[in-house]
């Protein structure tokens, strides 16, 4: 494990995966959330383990999908690249996974947190899906996943606009659902993580498995149209720009095309 940190009992029954790419604020690459699904998979396992918690830095929960990666990609490429076979292995996790946030969960960053099943804020947390200002769309879940922890109109505005959420807002939104000072995040979540421990974990894995039958039943449809709809967006000028744009630390100039 390269791009993450994992430790299998740091509080009797509950793991902790730590997002380890603190340069690039923990941007995703297929490698990093490659290494998620192998310890997610191997924890899954490991009947030591009843609860894991994913966190990254005080800085950054993680900025997105990696830009510089994606940047010259076309919508072919990003087709076979085929990164969200891994997401949806992730997502079929059966143990509960808190998700520890502090500083930028953005774009894919904010789609992984909401991949988990629930969200300790820190005070300094800031929540987004800031594709559209690079000339795409969140691709992993997020048109799907925030209007159905928000609700529609405050979705629109989110990925529409691009704007951050604070963590009071996205606590007030009910996107996490505790906010504590920055200091504390981590803490708070072992709090939860042990509480749960303490129970049936046959009875937790079958509750988590029935509220995400009530979450996800219209899922899979929204997430293929999604999936396409991202891929299309790197068949656009625009994303090019875009993202060239990020990266030459500029504002881009988008044209419709
Ligand atoms: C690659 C990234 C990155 C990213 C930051 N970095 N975010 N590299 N991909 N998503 C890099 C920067 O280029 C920079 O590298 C270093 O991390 C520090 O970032 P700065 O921008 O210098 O920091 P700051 O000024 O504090 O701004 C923080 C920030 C900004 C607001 C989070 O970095 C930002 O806007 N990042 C992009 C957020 C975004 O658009 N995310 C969505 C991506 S698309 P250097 O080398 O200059 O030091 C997406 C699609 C999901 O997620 C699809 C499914 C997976």
């Amino acid at each position: 494990m390269e791009l993450i940190k994992v430790t299998e009992q740091k509080e009797p029954h509950v793991a902790l995966i730590e997002l380890n790419r603190p340069k690039e604020l923990n941007a995703l690459n297929p490698q990093l959330m490659q290494e998620v699904r192998d310890a997610l998979v191997t924890l899954d396992k490991n009947d030591g383990v009843r609860v894991i918690i994913i966190t990254g830095n005080e800085q950054a929960f993680a900025a997105g999908a990696d830009i510089k990666q994606m940047a010259d990609k076309s919508a072919i490429d990003m087709l076979l690249l085929d990164q969200f076979t891994t997401w949806d292995q992730i997502r079929k996790t059966k143990k509960p996974i808190i998700a520890a946030v502090s500083g930028f969960a953005l774009g894919g960053g904010c789609e992984f947190v909401m991949t988990c099943d629930m969200v300790i804020a820190s005070e300094t947390a800031k929540f987004g899906q800031p594709e559209i200002k690079i000339g795409t769309i969140p691709g992993a879940g997020g048109t799907q996943r925030l209007t159905k922890a928000v609700g529609k109109a405050k979705a629109m505005e989110l990925i529409l606009t691009g704007r951050f959420l604070s963590a009071e807002e996205a606590h007030f939104y009910g996107l996490v659902n505790k906010v504590v000072p920055k200091e504390m995040y981590l803490q708070e979540a072992f709090t939860l993580a042990k509480e749960i421990a303490q129970l049936s974990p046959v009875a937790v894995q079958l509750a988590k498995e029935s509220i995400n039958r009530s979450f996800e039943t219209h899922l899979d449809e929204g997430l293929t149209l999604e999936r396409k709809n991202f891929y299309l967006t790197f068949a656009s000028a625009d994303q090019k720009e875009g993202m060239k744009a990020f990266i030459e630390k500029r504002k881009p100039e988008f044209k419709g095309q």
